[in-house]
């Protein structure tokens, strides 16, 4: 065995390409040719712990092993000193170890030869490299100017695998935030918020000031209602908006791997977690983290969470690091926090540190007002996406989307008018022009449509008394029998176009008068 040979593929490895696993490991083998050891290991100083990052001649549970410098006194004398340490033979001391050594896997021999050499970047410790062999003396003729030198070299291929993680680390950090990135710019497009109700006029002047302190910001609202795009409005408007907006659907995630996603985590830290991975709070230094649906959360989670808020620290799972992240917390919920909160499900210290500017984005069904603008853009893009001519609303159709309660919200009127225009779109009209007639809207709307009077097609005039019943009665009859002229007189396709039920049509016909009873 060569050493000289071994200290140069050392140096050489210093400057390859190769993964930080994959250095640790060739550090070994080549010390192996130089240094007859049964078991290598090199390990990562941590505060009193030190790490293993890789070992060759140990049974593979030494790998998952942290050792607490106050439980190993051979490494602690190794941390403690400036030089390679030889122990003696006789040394009363146990060694880390002992009962390890994948060619005595019954532990029937004490590991007699014990060398290890601390590793220094710039004066700091940072690591220890040990090796460890049955016989007595096989490191009695290793020099120790020899061993030291191998120590620097060690010291310095971690700082490098270091280096070269942190431009891992980043350049996986930037390939996230592209990808949230290019979910905010797919979602742009409709990224203005619509209505010129006077609610959603004052939530677009709350949004403004809000968005320039940094205040937590809790948006609460029923689904579909907009919370979302009144988070990324938030970010718009504020100081980060140059910085990435990281988003989290906390409803979609179990618990283990909510704390990854928050958190991050380091190689091993659980079962699965091939690599190091940054979590959603560091990625968002310096912008803005929007945790959606955090009324899903479960009370440990709640608990993490709130301990990141009250120190501003981050930890990834598995990791002693530190970090500190300096991040603008937006959540939201469709749930009532404060109902939750006496339920015992949700923190009650969480609930008040997300609380402390609370926005409440306002159902559709009171703020009617602005359906026609958002009906507008809704259809727009609805005749766009299908490549159709211009597409419009009957004043009938448009008004009985104003009767209509709207529990899923703007999200619903939405998925409703889309829908319109591709049934409008197979049913063209006059002069090929494509109108969304209520009966495009008639499955969707369920019983709205049944209540809406007929005053919508025929005012009925001041004082004519007609009932409401008799009005609902004439609407319907008049639905009924245009699907029928639309479809030549069949009944089964007029059904289809109504949406419904052909047997309902055909009692609701007969009830009607506009067919006979059989
Ligand atoms: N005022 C508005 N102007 C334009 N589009 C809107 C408006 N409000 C909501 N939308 C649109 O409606 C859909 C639902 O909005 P959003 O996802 O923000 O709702 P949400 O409250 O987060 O719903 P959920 O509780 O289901 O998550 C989106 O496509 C959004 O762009
Ligand atoms: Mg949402």
């Amino acid at each position: 065995m060569d050493k000289l040979e071994t200290l140069a593929a050392i140096a050489l490895d210093l400057t390859a390409e190769i993964s930080a696993e994959d250095r640790y490991d060739r550090l070994l083998e080549a010390l192996h040719r130089a240094i007859p050891y049964d078991a290598a290991t090199l390990l990562r100083v941590e505060k009193n712990r030190l790490i293993p990052l890789a070992a060759r001649g140990l049974t593979p549970d030494a790998m998952g092993r942290v050792y607490e410098r106050k439980d190993h006194p051979r490494l602690d004398i190794i941390c403690n000193s400036s030089r390679p340490v030889l122990f003696s033979q006789d040394s009363s001391l146990p060694d880390p170890f002992d009962g390890m050594l994948a060619v005595d896997p019954k532990g029937l021999h004490h590991i007699h030869a014990c060398l290890g050499c601390p590793l220094y970047v710039h004066d700091k410790l940072v690591g220890v490299l040990t090796a460890d062999s049955l016989d007595p003396g096989a490191f009695n003729y290793l020099p120790e100017q020899y061993l030291h030198t191998i120590g620097l070299m060690a010291g310095a291929q971690m700082q490098v695998a270091d280096l070269v993680k942190a431009l891992e680390d980043k350049a996986k950090r930037q390939g996230q935030i592209a990808s949230d990135l290019m979910h905010d710019v797919a979602l742009q497009r409709g990224s203005d918020i619509l209505g010129q109700s006077a609610v959603i006029r004052k939530l677009r002047q709350e949004i403004e000031l809000v968005a320039k302190s940094d205040f937590t910001i809790l948006v609460l609202g029923e689904t579909g209602s907009g919370k979302e795009l009144v988070a990324r409005g938030i970010h718009r408007h504020s100081s980060r908006r140059d910085k990435a907006m990281l988003y989290l659907n906390c409803a979609a995630l179990p618990d283990s791997l909510a704390e990854s996603e928050l958190f991050g985590h380091v190689k091993g830290a659980y079962t699965g977690a091939a690599g190091d991975r940054a979590g959603k709070f560091e990625l968002a230094d310096g912008g803005t983290l929007f945790l959606d649906e955090i009324g899903e959360l479960s009370l440990e989670i709640q608990a993490k969470i709130l301990r990141v808020i009250q120190e501003g620290e981050i930890q990834r799972i598995g990791s002693e690091k530190v970090l500190h992240a300096d991040v603008r917390l937006i959540a939201a919920t469709n749930r009532d926090l404060e109902s939750e909160v006496r339920d015992g499900k949700f923190r009650a210290d969480l609930f008040h540190r997300l609380n402390v500017y609370p926005i409440f984005v306002p159902p559709l069904r009171e703020r009617k007002e602005d359906i026609a603008i958002l009906a507008g853009f809704f259809i727009e893009r609805g005749q766009k996406k299908l490549g159709l001519e211009k597409v419009r609303i009957a004043e009938e159709a448009l008004a009985l989307l104003s009767r209509y309660d709207w529990p899923g919200n703007v999200r619903e009127l939405d998925n409703i008018l889309s829908r319109a225009v591709l049934k409008a779109s197979r049913t063209p009209g006059k002069d090929d022009l494509l109108q969304i007639r209520p009966e495009h809207l008639a499955g969707d709307l369920g019983s709205a449509i049944y209540v809406a009077p007929a005053r919508l097609t025929e005012p009925a005039g001041a004082g004519q008394a007609i009932s409401f019943r008799e009005e609902v009665n004439s609407f319907q009859r008049k639905l009924i029998t245009r699907a029928l002229d639309h479809n030549s007189g069949n009944w089964a396709a007029a059904a289809r176009e109504l949406d419904m039920d052909r047997s309902n049509l055909h009692n609701l016909a007969t009830r009607l008068g506009l067919r006979k009873k059989k």
